[in-house]
């Protein structure tokens, strides 16, 4: 069965038919650049040329940055455009689409579900916590292969600053941090996440992941075992068909 994934980032709407039996693409992937400001409606336009790119008709799945609840209510919008909060997600695509059935899901959480299928977390049990680091910090949380969706844990706070502000990706760009003091900060955020849910694994994705192996040697005194995410940049379009398909 085939569906279509879309990765809405901050710098490209990416997207493509997904073999959900393999987790893989069926053709290669089309991208085009997220408009700024990244409105509801831009970003529509956005997605529709994409879909249209593949002459697509059937159900979507579309990944957003911020928390969703059933498929299709924008409840926050930490890093994009504040208009979108309140946004019934679900509509929008879809009237864009002509009708297609549209799922939109959280972006790390879509790229927890793939890389739990198909990726690091395949086949393992107990408390497994995906932690993208990139513009933001996303976190997707499974108990047994089960998602609860929506937590959050970027937004922990850490020591008094909201943690992805110190943390994540970006952060370590815009202080220009060596890795060794990036890594020092991912730390102390992963102490932080363990103390509150002693997860048996965590996986580090985000397109910081290609890079683990400049930081993840310096991370100590974690209990959890620490891996990079293997899907990488496809991670989030696999999720989002494959939550799509769920519903
Ligand atoms: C948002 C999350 C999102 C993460 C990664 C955070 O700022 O609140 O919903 O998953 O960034 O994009």
């Amino acid at each position: 069965m085939q569906i279509f994934g879309l990765d809405i980032g901050g710098s490209g709407i990416k997207g493509a038919p997904v073999d959900l039996d393999k987790g893989e693409l069926t053709q290669e992937r089309h991208k085009v650049l997220t408009p700024h400001p990244a409105t509801p409606d831009s970003v529509a336009d956005g997605v529709k040329q994409v879909v249209d790119h593949f002459g697509w008709t059937g159900p979507v799945g579309l990944t957003f940055p911020g928390v969703v609840t059933g498929g299709s209510h924008i409840r926050t919008a930490a890093n994009v455009d504040k208009s979108w909060i309140d946004t019934d997600a679900r509509a929008l695509f879809s009237d864009r689409l002509g009708g297609l059935p549209v799922t939109v899901v959280n972006d790390a959480d879509a790229a927890g579900v793939a890389e739990m299928s198909f990726g690091a977390g395949k086949d393992r049990k107990g408390t497994v916590i995906l932690l993208t680091l990139g513009t933001g910090i996303g976190s997707a949380l499974f108990v047994d292969g089960v998602l609860v969706p929506n937590t959050e844990l970027g937004h922990l706070e850490l020591h008094g600053h909201d943690a992805e502000k110190k943390a994540s990706s970006k952060a370590r760009e815009v202080e220009e941090l060596t890795w060794e003091h990036w890594a020092h900060r991912v730390q102390k955020y992963l102490a932080h996440v363990e103390m509150l849910f002693s997860p048996e694994l965590f996986i580090v994705g985000g397109g910081v992941s290609r890079k683990s192996q400049k930081f993840l040697p310096h991370i100590e005194g974690i209990k959890a075992e620490i891996v990079p995410a293997q899907l990488q940049n496809n991670a989030g379009i696999v999720g989002a068909a494959m939550r799509a398909a769920q519903e």
